[in-house]
Order: C-alpha cells, then sequence, then structure tokens
C-alpha cells in the first residue's frame, strides 16, 4: 500500500545524537512532520555486538512503523553501519535511509587529497562501512577510523567545550593529527556519529584549520528530500511541519541536553515515554 505524504518521517537514534539529523531535516523539509525515538534506556549502542544492535534497531524500527511513518531514517551510524540491511528487508517497501553513505558522499567531495579518516563508536569502525563506501566512490582514497568511545558520553552529558574536552580529543586523535603522527595528515575528517557534531567546535581546534570536519546531517537532509521527492511523497499540506519526540527513559534529561541537540528549549511535555 502507498504511504499517505502527510504521514510522518521516522527517525531513530540510540540517544540523543539523531536530533542533529532532526534539526538538519526541519531545516531542509519545513512542511515535514518528524517523528524521533530515542533510545536511551539501551544507549551506548556503539560498544555494543553486532546481533545486540540489530536486536534494538529493530524493535526501535518496529515502533517507528507501527505508529505510520512513510519513510524511516536510521540517525544513528552505529546502526546504520551494522543493521541497514536487516531493516531494510523486514520493513519493504517502506524507504529506509542511513547515514552512512551520504557521509562517504559528503567527505568524498570535501576531500582534494583523498586521505579521509572517520571517527565513530567502536561498533562502526569495526564494520568498516565507512571505508568501503568511500571507495566505492573514490577508489584511490586513502582511509583511516579511529573509534572514539567517551565523546558519546561526552556530548550526552553536554560536555562540548573547554580544556578537558580538546585534552581528550587529543587522546583519540594525536596519533593521526598530533606532532607526532606518523602518515601524512588528513585532509578531511567524517564525524561518524550523529553525537560528534556536539563536539564540532573541539574538534576543529584539535585537528587544526586546514582539515574539512565533516558532519553528514545535511547531506543526509538532501538525500532524503530527493528520495521524498522520487517517491511522490512531500506533504503538501499547508502549515509547519510538527516534531514529535519519543524516548525509552527519563524524559527530564532528554529535554534538557535535547535541547543542546536541538539549539532550542525542548519541554518535557513535548517528550513521551515509550517501551519497545
Ligand atoms: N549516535 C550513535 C551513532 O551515530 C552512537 C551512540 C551510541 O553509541 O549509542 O553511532
Amino acid at each position: 500500500m502507498q504511504a499517505r505524504p502527510s504521514l510522518p518521517i521516522g527517525l531513530f537514534d540510540s540517544g540523543m545524537g539523531g536530533l542533529t539529523v532532526l534539526k538538519a531535516l526541519a531545516t531542509t523539509l519545513p512542511s515535514e512532520h518528524l517523528l524521533y525515538l530515542g533510545d536511551t534506556a539501551r544507549l551506548p549502542y556503539g560498544t555494543k555486538g553486532r546481533e545486540t544492535i540489530i536486536r534494538y534497531t529493530l524493535a526501535a524500527a518496529g515502533k517507528l512503523v507501527a505508529r505510520g511513518v512513510k519513510m524511516l531514517v536510521i540517525a544513528c551510524n552505529t546502526a546504520t553501519a551494522n543493521a541497514l540491511p536487516v531493516v531494510q528487508a523486514k520493513f519493504a517497501p517502506l524507504p529506509v535511509l542511513g547515514v552512512v553513505e551520504p557521509g562517504a558522499r559528503a567527505a568524498v567531495q570535501a576531500s582534494v587529497s583523498g586521505r579521509i579518516v572517520v571517527i565513530g563508536t567502536e561498533a562502526t569502525i569495526r564494520s568498516d562501512v565507512y571505508a568501503k563506501a568511500i571507495h566505492a566512490l573514490r577508489p584511490d582514497a586513502i582511509t583511516s577510523a579511529k573509534a572514539c568511545t567517551l565523546f558519546v558520553s561526552m556530548a550526552e552529558e553536554g560536555m562540548m567545550q573547554g580544556r578537558l574536552v580538546e585534552d581528550i580529543c587529543r587522546y583519540y586523535l594525536d596519533d593521526i593529527f598530533g606532532a607526532e603522527a606518523r602518515t601524512p595528515k588528513p585532509d578531511t575528517m567524517i564525524l561518524g556519529c550523529t553525537h560528534f557534531p556536539l563536539l564540532k567546535t573541539a574538534l576543529e581546534r584539535v585537528v587544526g584549520g586546514d582539515v574539512v570536519v565533516v558532519d553528514p546531517a545535511a547531506t543526509v537532509a538532501t538525500g532524503v528530500r530527493e528520495e521524498l521527492i522520487a517517491l511522490d511523497l512531500i506533504n503538501t499540506e499547508k502549515g509547519e511541519g510538527t516534531s514529535h519526540f519519543m524516548t525509552t527513559d527519563n524524559q527530564e534529561r532528554f529535554a534538557r541536553t535535547g535541547s543542546l541537540f536541538l539549539g532550542r528549549t525542548l519541554t518535557v511535555e513535548e517528550i513521551e515515554l515509550v517501551d519497545l
């Protein structure tokens, strides 16, 4: 059955990171209704094994599908890297988009030297999906990758800037960007985790002004728009699109930290507590 254009787009992340994608979608597609689910009860996904990530992602996607959505955006690199084909197969013909391919595309466009580093969670880096997506677009690219596990907790904590944040960034990135680095410096770094844009300013200071730091969110939003147009699913109702938020734990915390991710005040009343 063909979905209705007035249905919301469902977005999913393990926590609040996907709000960086929701923000980009709301800017690119202001008339679309957005339904967000952050699985904060099970966060982090990035330190878990593949089977667990697939199980959690299927449950979260099922929740959004049951509410009625016209498209699913997996606004989580970890879930995209480990579970995208499984979710696509399970919910076909519903369109299901991830964040890895758009991120790779944005990085290939930005890079001159072809030396691209991706930073993400352990489970994203282990999957090697970014290297594969980059090489599919630019076979001569030289990719490297680094799991930066603590960045997720820092972002969820609202720790975005300052000396301590930069020291932790250096702890992870010095072997790639520090004075002692043994390989030529990449010219592009992908924020391969939707939590990491919160640390973008600190990361830019640490890697230096000659490195392009790519946040895939804008490219994801452009891809969603193209897909909606292709499927004739653009919402043509009059008026602004709405955003509805669901979390699996602690609405107060979601409101507090979610406000940092969104750049506007989120109230507890806007957030629904759900179980998967
Ligand atoms: N936001 C998720 C991502 O993009 C990671 C957070 C987590 O480890 O759950 O990979």
